[in-house]
């Protein structure tokens, strides 16, 4: 039987990546988007077209009620998932000076409540079977700092923290968990970083010279749920183009 893969916010520039790369290694791909997605069905349609049959069920990752509804439903349709990815993330970039609450929280829960709430209601069955993967999307603005991002860089180091202690807790059963920390990719999230900041901050930082590919940061994903990656557990591997090395 075919592996379950779970990705949050698969219908986004890294997930969409990261579910075909999946579904090419023969993975069962389900994934969710927000409940204000409309476009869901459009996306699932292309995807068949393109010989992809991926499953998608909505799910605000930032709320624990919606979480656990839908790794149910997920669960009662078509079995125990194997693999989680938590992807889904959203930016709220503004200086200090000018951050709200608002901002602050809605980053926070997106990026880092959604870790806890998606985790939660798959991580037992995991081990009772003693067999996972547990994947946390972070981010090189959450190992270094970046302008404009304190509440990003928070939540984003934060899920670090809790790759590592839930990877100590569950290193005995099977079941791994780790971070990936993506630099500049070229997703929407990057393109409407205003093009002056791209061109003149952070480009010239990239010592490739040129943004991350979405395929390459889902090959990393791919590596991690293998089972080659066994004995792989609370590391935080950064891919990046050489723009932050520690
Ligand atoms: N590094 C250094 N200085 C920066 C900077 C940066 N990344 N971004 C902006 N600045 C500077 C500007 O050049 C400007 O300097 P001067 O006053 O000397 O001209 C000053 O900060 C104010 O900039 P703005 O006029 O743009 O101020 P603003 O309040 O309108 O906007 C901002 C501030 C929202 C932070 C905006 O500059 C911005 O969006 N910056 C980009 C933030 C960023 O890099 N986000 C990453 C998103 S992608 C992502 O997060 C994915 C991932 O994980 C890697
Ligand atoms: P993206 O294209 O904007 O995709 C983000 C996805 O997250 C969307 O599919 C969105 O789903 C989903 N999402 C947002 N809020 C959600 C919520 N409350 N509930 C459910 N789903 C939600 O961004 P991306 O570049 O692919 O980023 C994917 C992940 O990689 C993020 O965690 C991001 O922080 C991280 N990352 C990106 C980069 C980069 O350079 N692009 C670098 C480092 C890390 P809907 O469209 O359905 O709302």
């Amino acid at each position: 039987m075919a592996r379950i893969a779970l990705i949050t916010g698969g219908m986004g520039g890294l997930g969409e990546a990261i579910c075909i790369k999946m579904a090419a290694l023969g993975y069962q791909v389900v994934t969710t988007h927000s409940p204000g997605n409309t476009k869901s069905g459009e996306w699932l349609d292309s995807m068949r077209e393109q010989g992809f049959n991926f499953h998608a069920y909505a799910c605000d990752v930032a709320d624990y009620d919606s979480a656990q509804a839908c790794i149910g439903e997920i669960e009662g349709a078509m079995g125990p998932v194997d693999v989680l990815v938590n992807n889904a993330g959203i930016t709220r970039d503004m200086t200090f000076k000018k951050m709200d609450k608002v901002n602050w929280d809605a980053v926070i829960k997106t990026n880092l409540d959604s870790v806890f709430n998606m985790t939660k209601p798959v991580c037992d069955g995991m081990v009772d079977r003693g067999w996972g993967r547990i994947i946390n999307i972070s981010s090189v603005n959450g190992q270094k700092g970046a302008f404009g991002q304190t509440n990003y860089s928070a939540a984003k180091a934060g899920m670090h923290g809790f790759t590592k202690a839930l990877a100590l807790e569950i290193a005995r059963k099977g079941v791994t968990v780790n971070t990936i920390s993506p630099g500049y990719i070229g997703t929407k999230m990057v393109t409407s970083i205003p093009k002056e900041v791209l061109d003149t901050k952070i480009i010239p930082q990239i010592p490739m010279g040129r943004l991350g590919k979405p395929e390459e940061v889902a090959g990393l994903v791919a590596y991690l749920a293998s089972d080659e990656a066994a004995f792989l557990t609370g590391a935080n591997i950064a891919i990046n183009g050489g723009q932050h090395m520690y």
